[in-house]
């Protein structure tokens, strides 16, 4: 059977050829160890568990919801923001549930952009910066992030040519997959650019709430401007462990905000009520001591991790931010994906390789901290007798 040729564009989904790699291996009776997707391993936390089990009892939330969303989730989004980054939104207009940042990055690619249009994507960066526009009918340019600039994109590098096509530049900070945090003056560049250019400055932010050593994330949308060119998508997914309920923010601006309401309404019927009201539990303050606890858990994995890494002789920077660590591919392999194919059949270990995140990527594996400290220690050690 014949698909369309738009989804010719695109390569099968990475994780979607890794689960059933996985799968057949554990059919098979071998014990893999899956570094691979970043789908944390640790449960939702209780109170946002007790607060779905009230909302799915109740036969209100049981109705088609509206793509607007619940007034107390847009206005348990506005008061996270205010009380979290300092930042004021107006729950009526800069507010709207996402059915996940995935959901929200793509359909905003259906959103601004024709034929012809650009969209500014991080090099590597997550991939739908990248499928979205192509399965949009437009064109995605790549922005190198380079380590040494602290992994951030390099702006004045980008073709004038490609900048006048461009509608959309996607951002994401703290990084995945690098692990880098926001660095300095990128978003005020960002903001100057996105003015001069007219283009909508998306940034995804998945991963504020899980960060190490003191570092607090900055949102774009504390950036003086940010909210006249751009809007965030703020993910519960990874800071709260639900990423299997679906539910994401989208906040800034109110016009953008509209155009993705209107797309929406003509795709799909909105988030479950009671995933909202799992989403006003969550941001409540009463919840910020679960994600403290969190935040623990993961800084010993990643010291856990980056020690034994370095005592393997791998040069790792340990990441102040996300649940990533990337590493540089050992000498020997001719391509990350050939490095991570062997980690595979070898050791049984899943990690991802960078060039799967952007041709910048190239050269690097991202492990993610998704698993208890002795299956990580087992798994770095698979790799070290290698
Ligand atoms: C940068 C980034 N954005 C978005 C997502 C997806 O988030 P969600 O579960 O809200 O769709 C991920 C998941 O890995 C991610 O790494």
């Amino acid at each position: 059977m014949r698909s369309s040729r738009r989804l010719d564009l695109v390569p099968p989904y990475l994780f979607a050829e890794l689960e059933r790699k996985v799968a057949a291996k554990r059919a098979s009776g071998i014990d893999v160890i899956s570094l691979g997707i970043g789908d944390p391993d640790m449960p939702t936390y209780e109170p946002i568990v007790a607060a779905a089990q009230r909302a799915v009892a109740d036969p209100s939330t049981h109705r088609y919801p509206s793509n607007r969303g619940r007034q107390d989730f847009r206005e348990a989004v506005a008061a996270f923001y205010r009380r979290r980054f300092g930042v004021e939104l107006d729950p009526d207009t800069e507010v709207m549930p996402a059915i996940g940042a995935k959901e929200c990055i793509f359909n905003l690619n259906l959103a601004f952009l024709d034929p012809g249009d650009v969209a500014l994507a991080a090099d590597p960066g997550y991939p739908v910066y990248t499928g979205g526009p192509l399965l949009a009918g437009a064109e995605p340019v790549l922005m190198a992030l380079e380590p040494e600039r602290g992994f951030a994109p390099a702006l004045e590098e980008i073709p004038a040519e490609a900048l006048e096509r461009a509608r959309l530049l996607f951002l994401n900070y703290p990084n995945n997959p690098t692990g880098a945090i926001a660095p300095d003056g990128l978003f005020e560049q960002v903001v100057a650019m996105a003015t001069e250019h007219d283009l909508l400055a998306v940034h995804d932010n998945a991963y504020s709430e899980i960060t190490f050593d003191g570092y607090v994330a900055p949102s774009f949308l504390q950036t003086p401007g940010a909210k006249e060119v751009g809007v965030e998508v703020f993910s519960l997914s990874k800071g709260y462990n639900m990423t299997g309920w679906r539910c994401a923010a989208i906040v800034g601006n109110a016009e953008a905000i509209a155009h993705y309401w209107r797309l929406k309404s003509n795709i799909d019927s909105g988030l479950f009520e009671a995933v909202q009201l799992a989403g006003v539990t969550a941001l409540g303050p009463g919840l910020d001591v679960h994600v403290r606890g969190m935040n623990e858990i993961y800084a010993r994995r990643r010291d856990l991790v980056c020690d034994a890494l370095a005592q393997a002789g791998v040069d790792v920077t340990p990441p102040k931010a996300t649940i990533y660590v990337w590493a540089p591919v050992p000498p020997g392999f001719e391509s990350a994906a050939a490095y991570c194919e062997h980690v595979l059949e070898r050791a049984a270990v899943v990690i991802t390789p960078g060039g799967a995140y952007g041709p910048n990527g190239e050269g690097f594996f991202r492990i993610s901290l998704t698993a208890p400290e002795d299956r990580l220690l087992e798994a770095v050690e698979r790799l070290r007798s290698l």
